[in-house]
């Protein structure tokens, strides 16, 4: 009888330990080819949100695990529990939020437009109507976005996000902005469009190629969460509002810009 409880034991506590690790583990999904949100140096994870999801596992006294996936697989896996969470320059949004649910915004975000120099025309700075007309009057231009994102929606239309699109524009998707600025180098492509801080780290790092200084959306980014763990979203927004009042936030953004 007793070496049974023993046995019985034995096979339980893997399981007990099992259940205690996945317990003290906080998983955040992203897609880490976005300086200067998520990118790697070598094996590690650097960036603004990889900053703020580890003060949000810290808060919580988790282990943060990063799941690094291609940005279009973000959303799902947020939805699907693979991950509890998604830090990745997430754009905060209604066909999304039916979806997942949104934290409080944490940062304002706009989609630019990268050229190659030699297309560079000043009179597009500042004026969105003029580049947007600009693009509109070159017939079978060639756009590159990164798949998934609000660029894609944008330069191909969508109507839930409210974006008209390019209907004189072949949309080419890649799977990162570094990619697509390459084919901009390259001339397979004539213009990217990608949200604006990693476009100016895209465009500094490729010198034959320069952002037009002109907005074409408002957006903000949020944190992603699933939609059965509302006592998670509500940890997450208490912690990110006390990282915007205690200076946290503002800390990080100014070491990365
Ligand atoms: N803000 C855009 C969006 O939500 C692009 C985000 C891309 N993020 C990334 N880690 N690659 O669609």
């Amino acid at each position: 009888m007793k070496k049974l409880s023993l046995t019985l034991f034995l096979m339980i506590l893997p399981l007990f330990l099992l259940g205690c690790k996945k317990e003290d583990k906080l998983v955040v999904a992203t897609a880490a080819n976005f300086a200067p949100f998520e990118y790697k140096e070598g094996k590690e994870f650097k960036g603004i949100d990889i900053e703020i999801a580890q003060e949000i596992a810290k808060q919580l006294g988790k282990t943060l695990e990063i799941l690094d996936i291609e940005f279009d697989s973000v959303v799902s896996a947020i939805n699907s529990g693979n991950a509890d969470f998604g830090m990745s320059g997430l754009t905060i949004n209604p066909t999304r939020s039916k979806v997942i649910d949104f934290s409080i915004p944490y940062y304002n975000a706009a989609q630019v437009v990268i050229v190659r120099e030699e297309d560079y025309n000043p009179a597009l700075e500042g004026d969105t109507q003029a580049l947007i007309d600009w693009i509109r009057a070159k017939n079978g231009i060639k756009i590159g976005v990164q798949s998934g994102t609000t660029g894609a929606f944008y330069a191909m239309g969508d109507e839930s996000w409210g974006f008209e699109g390019f209907k004189n524009a072949e949309v080419k998707g890649f799977v990162n902005g570094g990619l697509a600025t390459n084919a901009l180098t390259n001339k397979q492509i004539d213009l990217v469009i990608i949200d604006e801080a990693p476009a100016r780290i895209f465009a500094a790092t490729n010198p034959s190629t320069r952002i037009i200084n002109t907005y074409l959306t408002e957006e903000k980014y949020g944190v992603g969460v699933n939609k059965n763990n509302p006592i998670l979203l509500q940890q997450i927004n208490d912690i990110l509002k006390q990282m915007q009042e205690n200076g946290t936030m503002e800390k990080i953004l100014q070491k990365y810009f």
